[in-house]
């Protein structure tokens, strides 16, 4: 369904107070961004937000994001919140513009966010290789269990049987439990249910909505060698330079450049695992400073788990190319000039965005 453009979406979203663009700095401290510190939950692809604004209303013990990718939608979403609040202040809602397949730019783990909800969206089934853009999809999935609490709950409705039935198989990969589940939200009885634009457009054509909640279980209960924890160092030298090792051919990310860095043991953490493997590779020991943030990287069949370590070198000594090709002294904001490993390519942009001349 098109949406005639709204022109007047933009200025009204720019003058709103609840409103946030592109919000990737507020990152692990969304708490921070509301009146009362309490749980959140957040609503994806939320169109028009007619959900949204009755269920943030009617639950004023709970902080609300509600993100969409369009600002047409956005803008109506907002009057839709303002119409909904009247006079009162709009103090636990936020809508944010933002494309969910890069949610975990956007969300981390300090969030601890408790629930995701899901409605309605595009199912994507036309060409097998649009699969992947289904918010539903383990590539999307990965990223929400890197921001969502365990034991957090991810309820979805659709009135597409396809896009259902393949997101059941999704969760199952990605540790998801479903805990309840009806093929007929509204004969089922279950309550409350806040219904969004396309619900309400489904239910008049007599089309049943498909619901169902799922539960985050935790990393410890995945199946084997479906998250693969990797540490990567962001080793700087004292002229504020940070260090780039180029793989060598073949493999995955071949003649590429990455932070140097590999997978954890059992029992390590991020921190001695960096330690660990630069002394492996370059044959010097660092001396880990701060962990500076976590970034899923989600492939169909398994996801990658990736923890950078702000670190200097302990001692000076040569460093040696043990297991790559090449290595180089980079300065933050030439990082991606470099033809990164895609997993990296994240870090580097943040750091040449804090290194701006
Ligand atoms: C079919 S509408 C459903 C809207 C609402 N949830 C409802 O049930 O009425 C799907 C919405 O998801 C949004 N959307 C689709 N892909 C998205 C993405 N990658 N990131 C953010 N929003 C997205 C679209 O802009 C659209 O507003």
């Amino acid at each position: 369904m098109h949406m005639r453009r709204k022109p007047w979406a933009r200025p009204e979203l720019a003058a709103c107070g609840y409103y946030r663009e592109e919000p990737a700095q507020l990152r692990g401290r969304w708490g921070d961004e509301f009146a009362r510190r309490q749980p959140l939950q957040v609503e994806l692809g939320c169109g028009k937000g007619v959900s949204t604004a009755r269920m943030a209303l009617e639950n004023p013990g709970v902080n609300f994001v509600a993100v969409d990718v369009g600002r047409d939608v956005l803008g109506c979403a907002r009057r839709n919140a303002q119409a909904a609040y009247g006079d009162a202040p709009v103090d636990n809602l936020i809508l944010a513009a933002l494309n969910v397949e890069q949610i975990g730019q956007y969300f981390a783990a300090q969030d601890a966010v408790e629930r995701i909800y899901i409605s309605f969206c595009n199912p994507w089934t036309l060409k097998k290789r649009h699969e992947k853009r289904r918010l539903t999809h383990p590539r999307q999935l990965w990223q929400y269990r890197s921001f969502l609490m365990d034991g957090g709950e991810l309820h979805f409705k659709t009135d597409d049987d396809a896009l259902f039935d393949d997101t059941l198989g999704y969760l199952s990969s990605c540790g998801f439990e479903v805990r309840y589940l009806t093929r007929d939200m509204h004969r089922s009885g279950y309550a409350p249910n806040y219904e969004s634009e396309h619900e309400l457009k489904y239910a008049a054509q007599g089309v049943p909505v498909k619901f169902l909640i799922a539960v985050k279980r935790p990393d410890a209960l995945l199946p084997a060698g479906r998250l693969v924890r990797v540490a990567a160092a962001v080793i700087e030298n004292a002229r504020g330079e940070v260090l780039l090792c180029r793989r060598g051919p073949g493999g995955d990310c071949a003649d590429r450049w990455e932070f140097p860095g590999g997978k954890l043991e059992p029992g390590e953490d991020a921190q001695a695992c960096a330690r660990r493997e630069v002394l492996e590779e370059l044959g010097v020991r660092i001396r880990p400073m701060q962990t500076l943030g976590e970034t899923v990287y989600a492939y169909p069949a398994r996801a990658v788990s990736l923890t950078f370590v702000r670190a200097a070198l302990e001692e000076g000594g040569p460093l040696e190319l043990r297991e790559h090709a090449q290595m180089a002294w980079v300065r933050p904001r030439a990082l991606t000039d470099y033809a990164l490993c895609p997993a990296d390519v994240q870090m580097a942009r943040a750091l040449a965005a804090r290194d701006a001349p």
